[in-house]
């Protein structure tokens, strides 16, 4: 007990000791004044204690803290409690220092604080390393903020991605199905080694062959089969072409050999990557080209039946008018006829009565001298001399001659009229030898032609032709005198007879002047004629065609201007049944 005080004395520098060893320490009075500092202290703040001590602590504030901070200090340890923190403070060289302090009031026996003691750890490394730690966290923050924003950017662009692709996918499988499902055949080949790459449904079925058989087909026989399908010529066409489309016909062959019309489409398609596939794309026409000979043979057939009715519209327009003029015909010549007819007897009779006047007035010229007369004589002379009785005789007999003529040349025009017209249809249908009608009829005419031309007979063996033989007869003698006439100073008339099928032809060319082609087409028409009044009526033609309709027959012309012209008569050997029951029935019109 008796070294109880000392030894406390000794404890208590022991644990100053430590204490300064350990803290920076010092104290302070009521109005903050410092009383104490340890080594620790000096060391730290580098001030010397006299330049401390009596000094506040503001001498060592560093601008750290704000005016707050230190209220609240000051407020906890000015009412008696111990304040705790971390106080960065200044050293006299000015450099910051960090100390971890604890303040601890001193009180009077009011209570009061009288001092100050403060207790310190220097925490300047661990601040450093806090602040070191607290930056790289916050940059650590950033950088993940950032690797996060970018992870989410990544993120929206793969989802985007994603959904990208999920489209093309589906374009991708729309567009294959689209392709499988195609009525064409499709095949894709690298360009550059023409391995096949895709063929579509078509292609698997078209040919035959199985998908694989057709990915490994050796090159050889797939040309042999499908010539220029994946063709490195034609790769290199395209490439020299631009990439311009090749289109082309050819034949393919399939599995079981039987062959088929394509039409070849050939196309080089880049990708993004540069590389060119050859698309060839193959589409059967078999059906086109039998569209397209059915178009032909249903066109052929419209020409046909166009020409015919072209044919039919224009005999109809000549029937036509050709019934119209007959009955015109018919008509006039009926009109004439009587006047004609009493015209012409009364002229006969009008003949004889002046041929008998004649006669008498001779009788009375042979009486004259028997006259004793003389007034009387010289009357009569007077008379006869101023009638010249002599060229009044004669010239009657004249005027009566030509009247004749006059009316006989009438008569003949009403008699084509007639037959024109058929009023007189007074033959009879027989079988006939028509080479005798044309020479009775080449006899007759005979005057006509003699000084112009030779007459050639070139008959050829024919059957006996069922006919109204007279009215043949006409035509052909009017052939004969048109070939006569159309003959300007000698030439040849050649008379042709032959047969064709069931039908019996007959020409009659002649080396004649020809027709006009402006009047080929007018030849036909009654009251057409290039000839002098007098010499040609312009019916003989009209006639001609009028009596070969009535024979189911036809007439045709070629004419060659200054070489001559053929007219050819066309007629059935035998006529249809009923057809020969009717005279003059109108029938089928041909030319
Ligand atoms: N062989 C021919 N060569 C040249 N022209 C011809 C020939 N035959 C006919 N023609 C032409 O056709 C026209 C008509 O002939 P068509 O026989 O109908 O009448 P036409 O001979 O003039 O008179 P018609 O026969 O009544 O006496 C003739 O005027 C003539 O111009
Ligand atoms: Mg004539």
């Amino acid at each position: 007990m008796m070294n109880e005080p000392q030894d406390s004395m000794q404890d208590l520098r022991m644990f100053k000791q430590a204490l300064d060893q350990h803290a920076i320490v010092s104290i302070a009075d009521a109005s903050g004044r410092i009383t104490y500092v340890n080594d620790k202290f000096c060391q730290i703040s580098q001030y010397v204690r006299a330049e401390l001590l009596g000094q506040n602590h503001r001498l060592l504030k560093s601008g750290v803290h704000n005016a707050s901070f230190f209220d609240d200090m000051w407020l906890t340890i000015a009412s008696g409690q111990t304040w705790q923190g971390e106080i960065c403070n200044r050293n006299k060289s000015g450099e910051l220092y960090w100390v971890e302090t604890t303040i601890t009031p001193s009180l009077d026996e009011n209570g009061l604080p009288y001092q100050y003691v403060s207790v310190r750890t220097e925490i300047t490394q661990l601040k450093q390393i806090e602040s070191a730690l607290a930056q790289s966290k916050a940059e650590l923050e950033i950088r993940v903020k950032q690797r996060t924003a970018e992870l989410e950017q990544t993120k929206h662009t793969l989802e985007a991605d994603v959904l990208a692709r999920k489209q093309i996918m589906g374009k991708l499988f729309y567009f294959k199905s689209v392709l499988d499902h195609s009525q064409d055949a499709l095949f894709i080949f690298d360009a550059d080694t023409l391995r096949m790459i895709y063929l579509n449904h078509s292609a698997e079925t078209w040919f035959g062959f199985s998908k694989s058989e057709l990915m490994q087909m050796p090159a050889p026989q797939s040309e042999q089969l499908m010539p220029f399908l994946a063709n490195s010529e034609m790769v290199t066409t395209l490439r020299a072409n631009g990439n311009e489309d090749i289109t082309l016909d050819t034949e393919y062959q399939r599995k079981d050999g039987s062959r088929f019309s394509v039409e070849l489409a050939l196309k080089l398609v880049t990708g993004n990557n540069g590389k060119a596939v050859l698309v060839s794309i193959v589409r059967n026409i078999e059906w086109r080209k039998i569209a397209y000979q059915e178009q032909r043979e249903s066109y052929a057939a419209v020409q046909v039946l166009n020409r015919e009715l072209e044919e039919a519209q224009s005999h109809l327009m000549q029937s036509e008018k050709m019934a119209s003029i007959g009955q015109l015909a018919a008509g006039v010549a009926h009109e004439i006829n009587n006047p004609i007819g009493y015209v012409y007897s009364n002229l006969g009779t009008l003949e004889k009565y002046v041929l008998d006047t004649f006669a008498l007035l001779d009788l009375y010229e042979r009486a004259e001298t028997a006259i004793s007369d003389g007034e009387v004589r010289a009357q009569l002379k007077f008379a006869k001399d101023a009638l010249d009785i002599t060229f009044l005789k004669e010239d009657l007999h004249a005027l009566m001659e030509e009247s004749k003529d006059g009316i006989t040349r009438v008569k003949k025009i009403v008699q084509n009229l007639k037959d024109f017209s058929h009023v007189d249809a007074t033959d009879e249908w027989g079988i006939s030898n028509l080479h005798q009608g044309l020479d009775s009829t080449l006899n007759i005419v005979n005057n006509e032609i003699k000084y112009k031309a030779e007459v050639a007979k070139e008959y050829g063996t024919i059957p006996e032709v069922e006919c109204l033989a007279s009215q043949l007869n006409q035509v052909f003698m009017n052939l004969l005198v048109n070939a006569a006439h159309a003959i300007e100073e000698h030439g040849t008339i050649t008379v042709r007879t032959g047969q064709q099928g069931n039908e019996v032809w007959v020409e009659v060319a002649d080396t004649g002047k020809g027709i006009k082609p402006e009047h080929l087409k007018k030849i036909f028409d009654p009251f057409f004629t290039t000839k002098p009044i007098g010499k040609g009526t312009g019916l003989g033609l009209s006639l001609a065609y009028g009596i070969l309709q009535k024979h189911h027959g036809r007439i045709e012309v070629r004419s060659e201007v200054g070489k001559g012209t053929t007219f050819r008569v066309s007629l059935p050997s035998r006529q249809p049944p009923d057809a020969t029951s009717e005279n003059g029935t109108t029938h089928e019109v041909v030319r």
